[in-house]
């Protein structure tokens, strides 16, 4: 009987390492990044797939036809509703969003 509850316990911490593992290799993208999880996703959704207050799908034809430095420019700047980051994201976490939001248009 100990040996089964023994082997028990030794498979489902197996498989907590295994969840884990699959967890860690999650792709590290848009719904990944804390700084997009705080203060985008409200607006262009968890994936950046659009949602609320008016924010569109940040995977489309208009983003993935967008440079780096329009995407840059919506971002700092703010763009009809979509208000600046201007001074509340670093050059660097704002690099990392055009990228990822870049990454997020291009076909898997
Ligand atoms: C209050 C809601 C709101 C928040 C918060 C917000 N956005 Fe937006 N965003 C918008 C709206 C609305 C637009 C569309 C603006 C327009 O075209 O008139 C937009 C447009 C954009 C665009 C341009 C898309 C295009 O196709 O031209 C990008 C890039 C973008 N947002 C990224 C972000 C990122 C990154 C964040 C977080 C740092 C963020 N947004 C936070 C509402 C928001």
């Amino acid at each position: 009987m100990t040996v089964f509850v023994r082997s028990i316990t030794f498979c489902s911490l197996l498989l907590c390492v295994c969840v884990f593992a699959i967890a860690q290799d999650a792709p590290e993208g848009l719904s990944a990044n804390q700084v997009f999880r705080k203060d985008c996703a409200k607006c262009h959704g968890k994936n950046g797939e659009g949602r609320r207050f008016g924010g569109p799908s940040l995977v489309s034809e208009k983003t993935a036809g967008a440079s780096a430095d329009d995407l840059r420019n919506a971002i700092v700047n703010g763009k009809g509703r979509m208000p600046s980051f201007a001074g509340r994201l670093t050059p660097e976490q704002v690099d990392t969003l055009v990228r990822q939001i870049q990454a997020a248009n291009k076909p898997q």
